[in-house]
């Protein structure tokens, strides 16, 4: 079967993909600026959007099609767009969604270029950004202003794991005429499809899990409307230039035939780090949505199927006692990537968050000690006695 139908797990392998001419397994690479035409008529139907047929790789290419078609399947969209980056994807579809005069309103803690794009660049485009706290449902109902065209988040957030919920941004969002754009890199569709919750957009950093591989840099945006799809395709990717190399699109295809597998093993994992990190005398605080007594942990279950495999902790002792645990790490490499097999380590006030000012970073909670850790595949047992040890050197 290679269809579109089935549950995630044979989505992941099969979906989009018909038989290619020369009837391999895996899909050709189609590594090709252009592609050629019989005659000007075939050339014209092409550029008339009467065929179908491929131009030149920033328009399309038969393995970014592909990859589009397979994510779309599994975010539950129309379609697919695919980016050189996460930040590429982001950019071009708030950028797609927004003009001089309008607002968006934006969670407070986003990735850290995510935050620098709306808060530095939008504004000098005559965007106003507007930062609120969208896990508080108050703030939600009140968020949204006359301007507001747009309300972008990720959920859960990077790093401290906020959990908004996207049924009532919806709602509130659709209230008021704005669109909604999720980015869903953490909890990948396989735990979460924002579409089906109201979303209109949904973005990824697909360098993460989507790759789940640590070798390739991509993004996507799939979207509900397929004419929005073909804007955010035509209008602003072609234009723009962040398309996404057919080698990289063809390690994302690889990637997501073990999507499901590598989420249950990572989510598994990390629930055991977890509560190994919260019962430990050195550590101050734990931030992931699968504990017991988390903020985020009800509206958590009540729209992912698993809490995935982010886990942001302080240790007692503040930076000093923070900065010797993970500089004697010895599994885990410390990089600011997320979403790999390996388990990776990082400080977000030092290293992704370094964009944001001092203050900002203290009022929305992320302290220079806060820890993030993106568990990976490793034995639990290893993961859990390499913290253990590095806890101990704190
Ligand atoms: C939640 C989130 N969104 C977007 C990005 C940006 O993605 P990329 O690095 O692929 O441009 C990142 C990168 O770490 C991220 O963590």
């Amino acid at each position: 079967m290679r269809s579109d139908r089935g549950g995630f797990d044979t989505r992941a392998i099969h979906a989009g993909g018909g038989v290619n001419p020369e009837r391999a397994l895996c899909p050709p690479i189609f590594m090709t600026s252009s592609f050629t035409f019989d005659d000007l008529a075939a050339a014209d139907d092409v550029m008339s959007f009467r065929s179908d047929d491929y131009v030149y790789t920033r328009g399309n290419n038969p393995t970014l099609r592909l990859f589009e078609a397979r994510m779309a399947s599994l975010e539950g969209g129309s379609g697919a767009v695919a980016f050189a980056s996460g930040m590429a994807a982001i950019s071009s579809t708030l950028l797609s969604l927004l003009k001089p005069g309008d607002e968006l309103v934006a969670h407070r803690t986003l990735y850290g270029s995510a935050h620098s794009f709306v808060s530095t660049l939008l504004p000098r485009y005559g965007i106003a950004c507007r930062f609120v706290d969208l896990t508080d449902p108050r703030a939600v109902e009140t968020a949204l202003g006359e301007r507001t065209r747009v309300v972008y988040f990720e959920t859960p957030s990077n790093p401290n794991l906020d959990i908004v919920d996207i049924r009532l941004v919806g709602r509130a969002a659709a209230a008021r005429g704005a669109r909604i754009v999720v980015d869903n890199t953490f909890a990948t569709p396989y735990l979460q499809r924002p579409l089906e919750l109201g979303a209109d957009v949904v973005v990824h950093s697909a360098t993460k899990y989507i790759c789940g591989h640590g070798d390739a840099v991509a993004g996507v945006a799939v979207a509900k409307d397929p004419d929005y799809v073909k804007t955010l395709k035509f209008g602003y990717m072609c234009e723009l230039g962040g398309v996404l190399s057919p080698f990289n699109a063809w390690l994302l295809l690889r990637g997501l035939k073990t999507l499901g597998l590598r989420m249950r093993q990572h989510c598994a994992n990390a629930e055991r780090v977890a509560a190994f990190l919260a019962d430990h005398p050195k550590v101050e605080r734990v931030f992931y949505p699968g504990l017991e007594g988390s903020p985020g942990r009800e509206t958590a279950m009540s729209q992912m199927s698993g809490f995935g495999a982010i886990i942001s902790f302080e240790v007692k002792g503040g930076l000093a006692a923070a900065s010797r645990a993970v500089d004697t790490s010895e599994l885990f490499p410390i990089a600011v990537s997320l979403g790999d097999c390996e388990t990776l380590i990082q400080l977000p006030a030092a290293m992704t968050h370094r964009g944001y000012d001092r203050e900002r970073l203290a009022e929305f909670g992320l302290t220079e000690s806060m820890v993030r850790l993106s568990v990976g595949l490793e034995d639990s047992d290893d993961i859990v006695a390499e913290l253990d040890r590095m806890l101990a050197e704190a």
